[in-house]
């Protein structure tokens, strides 16, 4: 639940929090996001995610200026107040509020929203038994790779998933390649090599997915990306997604056909123990960060 909200310059609680019915991110969508977890007081991969809050903005031609307005004390000043120690920090940007017209005037003030709740944790059992998900059309725009708060494509799969009983859905285009999960990356176990599809703008690029990378690297496990499609997904030996929400949580199911054994596979495993094990010693944490530890 969030406990505390953040909006344009001022912290508030959550149910005060306001923003104008014609901001350009409710009429339109028209906006960019992130979202960013502590792990015992630390922002995990906060360079990162500053920059491809960056690059998103950008690619959306939306002038934001970090100068004067940077993000990051607003994420040490919420931690602050709120005392957790393990938050999960939504942070959303608009092009502002306005009339409503499509075209948008240059010199609009853009939203700022940050949003701090305690960073929720999978329930193990789940996590033991791995996520079932659903293949469905990949009918989203051809940017994925902008964090966009435009998600529309994103939450009917997803919804359209659970009501199914699958956890989470897949997107895969009409030629059949494999791109993401609704809202996380995805990877797959073949002959011991673990593949990923390149980070095109086809799919958003993880972080998640490039510390995973990292982190089988790490263990002497070969990791490549590599295009691949839906036949070739289900003859995988092991399926697993990634996100900041979830780390590493293995698909032992796709589309009522099991994968593997069926069961969550060794190398997710592993490579989750890795992340478990590397995500609160990381030295890559930010410098603000350390701060906020000292
Ligand atoms: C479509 C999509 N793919 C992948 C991810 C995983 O990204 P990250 O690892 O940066 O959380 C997300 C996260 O929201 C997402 O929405």
């Amino acid at each position: 639940m969030t406990e505390l909200a953040y909006v344009n310059g001022t912290f508030c609680d959550p149910a005060d929090a306001k923003v104008s019915v014609e901001d350009r991110g409710f009429q339109f969508g028209d906006g960019v996001y992130e979202v960013v977890v502590s792990y015992d007081n630390r922002l995990f991969l906060l360079d990162r995610h500053l920059a491809r809050l960056h690059r998103s903005l950008e690619a959306i031609d939306l002038p934001y200026d970090f100068e004067a307005h940077p993000i990051e004390p607003i994420l040490l000043e919420g931690l602050r107040r709120t005392g957790f120690r393990d938050a999960m920090v939504y942070i959303q940007i608009t092009r502002g509020a306005c009339s409503r017209d499509h075209v948008a005037p240059d010199d609009l003030a853009p939203t700022t929203v940050i949003t701090f709740a305690r960073r929720p944790t999978l329930d193990d059992a789940y996590r033991q038994k791995g996520a079932g998900v659903m293949t469905v059309r990949d009918e989203r725009w051809a940017n994925c790779f902008v964090k966009a708060i435009t998600l529309l494509p994103n939450v009917l799969a997803k919804n359209r998933a659970r009501r199914k009983g699958y956890d989470d859905a897949i997107f895969v285009t009409d030629s059949g390649e494999v791109r993401e999960c609704t809202s996380a990356n995805l990877f797959l176990v073949h002959a011991g090599t673990i593949l990923t599809p390149p980070r095109t703008e086809s799919i958003l690029h993880g972080v998640t997915q490039g510390y995973v990378m990292e982190c089988a690297a790490r263990i002497g496990l070969p990791v490549e990306e590599r295009r691949f499609d839906n036949a070739f997904l289900r003859q995988a030996d092991e399926v697993f997604m990634s996100s900041t929400s979830v780390e590493v949580l293995g698909i032992t199911r796709v589309d009522d056909q099991p994968i593997g054994k069926g069961t969550v596979g060794p190398v997710t495993m592993q490579v989750h123990a890795e992340f478990c094990r590397s995500c609160r010693v990381t030295n890559e944490d930010t410098a603000a960060s350390q701060r906020l530890v000292s």
